[in-house]
C-alpha cells in the first residue's frame, strides 16, 4: 500500500467501504504501527523489548460474512478485491500473484483465527504508514484484521494471545519469520508509555515515555530505502543466532551468562558478534527502563547510540542511508540515534532537544542531497494507544 485515500477519518472509510460492497460494515478498527526504542533483534532470541506505539496505523472498516469467506479490498489500490476461502491452507503454499501480496496479512489471519471461532468478512483497508518503512505496517494491518474478526464474529481472546496468532499467520500463512515484538506493539501499547516486553515470558508493562515534558523530541526518518523481512538477511540473523545458541548449549541467547566465556568458545567470528550484540542490547533494553523509571529521559542518547553501532558492526544490519542519518543528526547535535526494525532499510529514530529539531533535520536532509540521495521523510513519533474500535 502506497498512499492513503484522501480522506483518512473512520468516516471517510465507512462512506467508502459502502461504495465498495453496496452496505455499510458493522465498525472501524485501527491498529498503530510501532517504533523499537531499544531491543532490536533481541525478540526472537528470548529477550528484550520495548517499543511504543505510534499514531500513524492500518485502519479496517468490516462487514461480517456468514458463507466462510473474506473478500479484501485496499483503499489504495483502487478498490481491488480478492477474495478467498476463510478455511484451507497456508495462504504461502497457494503462491498468489505479488500484486496480492498485500492480502496475504488479512487472509492469513482470518485462517489462523478461524481456528478460534472466527469466520468470514468483508474488509476495506487504509493506512497512513509508510510501507518499507520498517514501522510495522504488516503487523498493523494483522493486528487490526485480527481485533475486526473477533469482535465481529464474537470471539474473545486476551490481546497477549492475540500477538501470538498474528505472529502466527505472519510465520505461517505469509511465510515470514518475524519475532513477536511487532504484534505485541501494536496490541498492547498505552499512549504515553512504551512497552517493555520479556519476549520468553510474554510479560509485559508499559513504561512511561514522554519526551516531550523533557523538552525532547524523538524524530523518525523514513530513509526511503524499502526493508522487507523477506529478503534472506533477516532470516539467515535469525539462523545465526539459533546455532550460536546450539553450540552454546543454550535454549535462546537470552541464556548467555559469561558473555566473554560464551565468546572464548565460539570459533566462528561471525557467530561471536551475534552474540555480542544480542546480549549487550538485552542490557541496554534494562538500562533504558531503569532511566525511564527514574525520569532520566535526557540521557537516553548514549544507549541509542551504542544500539546504532552495535547493528551496524556486530549484527551487521545496518544500511548506507540509516549510517549517514544518524551521523548527519549526531554532528548537528542530536543526543542520540538508532536504526530501527530488522534491518537493510527502513527508518531511524533521532532523540533531540526539541529546539534543535528543525536543525536536525535540516542536516539529515542536506546528507541525503549531497549524496544524490531521495529526501527522508519524517514523521512525529508520538507514543499512541494500541489497536481498538474506532466506530
Ligand atoms: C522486525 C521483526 C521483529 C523484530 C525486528 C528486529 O521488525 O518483525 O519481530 O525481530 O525486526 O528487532
Amino acid at each position: 500500500m502506497t498512499g492513503a485515500v484522501a480522506d483518512t477519518t473512520p468516516g471517510a472509510l465507512a462512506a467508502a467501504f459502502s461504495a465498495a460492497y453496496g452496505r455499510p460494515p458493522d465498525g472501524v478498527w485501527h491498529a498503530p504501527g510501532r517504533v523499537n526504542l531499544i531491543g532490536e533483534h533481541t525478540d526472537y532470541n528470548d529477550g528484550l523489548v520495548l517499543p511504543f506505539a505510534l499514531s500513524h496505523g492500518v485502519s479496517v472498516a468490516a462487514a461480517r460474512r456468514d458463507d466462510g469467506v473474506v473478500e479484501v479490498r485496499s483503499a489504495q489500490t483502487g478498490g481491488t478485491l480478492v477474495t478467498a476461502p476463510v478455511t484451507g491452507g497456508t495462504v504461502v503454499a497457494e503462491g498468489w500473484p505479488p500484486e496480492h501480496a498485500w492480502a496475504t496479512y488479512p487472509v492469513g489471519v482470518a485462517r489462523v483465527l478461524s481456528e478460534r471461532g472466527t469466520g468470514g468478512a468483508s474488509l476495506l483497508i487504509d493506512s497512513d504508514l509508510p510501507q518499507g518503512a520498517g514501522l510495522s505496517s504488516s503487523a498493523a494491518l494483522e493486528c487490526a484484521t485480527a481485533l475486526a474478526l473477533c469482535d465481529l464474529h464474537g470471539i474473545e481472546i486476551e490481546r497477549a494471545e492475540l500477538a501470538l496468532l498474528a505472529q502466527r499467520a505472519e510465520n505461517e500463512q505469509v511465510g515470514v519469520p518475524c519475532g513477536l515484538m511487532d504484534q505485541s506493539a501494536s496490541l498492547l501499547c498505552t499512549s504515553g508509555h512504551a512497552l517493555m516486553l520479556d519476549c520468553r515470558s510474554g510479560l509485559s508493562s508499559p513504561v512511561p515515555f514522554a519526551p516531550a515534558d523533557a523538552g525532547l523530541t524523538l524524530l523518525v526518518a523514513d530513509t526511503r530505502a524499502s526493508h522487507t523481512l523477506t529478503g534472506g538477511g533477516y532470516g539467515r540473523r535469525r539462523a545465526e543466532c539459533e546455532e550460536a545458541a546450539s553450540q552454546l548449549g543454550v535454549a535462546a541467547l537470552r541464556d548467555v551468562q559469561d558473555l566473554a566465556g560464551a565468546l572464548g568458545s565460539l570459533r566462528d567470528p561471525v557467530l561471536r558478534r551475534r552474540v555480542q550484540h544480542v546480549v549487550t542490547e538485552n542490557h541496554r533494553v534494562e538500562a533504558t527502563v531503569g532511566l525511564l523509571r527514574a525520569g532520566a529521559v535526557t540521557e537516553l542518547g548514549a544507549l541509542l547510540n551504542a544500539s546504532h553501532l552495535s547493528l551496524r558492526d556486530q549484527f551487521q544490519v545496518s544500511w548506507p542511508e540509516a549510517d549517514a542519518a544518524v551521523d548527519a543528526a549526531l554532528r548537528a547535535g542530536a543526543r542520540g540515534g538508532r536504526m530501527v526494525g530488522g534491518g537493510f532499510g527502513g527508518s531511524v529514530i533521532v532523540l533531540t532537544a526539541t529546539d534543535r529539531a528543525a536543525r536536525v533535520r535540516e542536516a539529515i536532509t542536506s546528507s541525503y542531497e549531497r549524496r544524490g540521495w531521495p529526501p527522508p521523510r519524517f514523521l512525529d513519533a508520538i507514543p499512541s494507544a494500541g489497536a481498538h474500535r474506532v466506530n
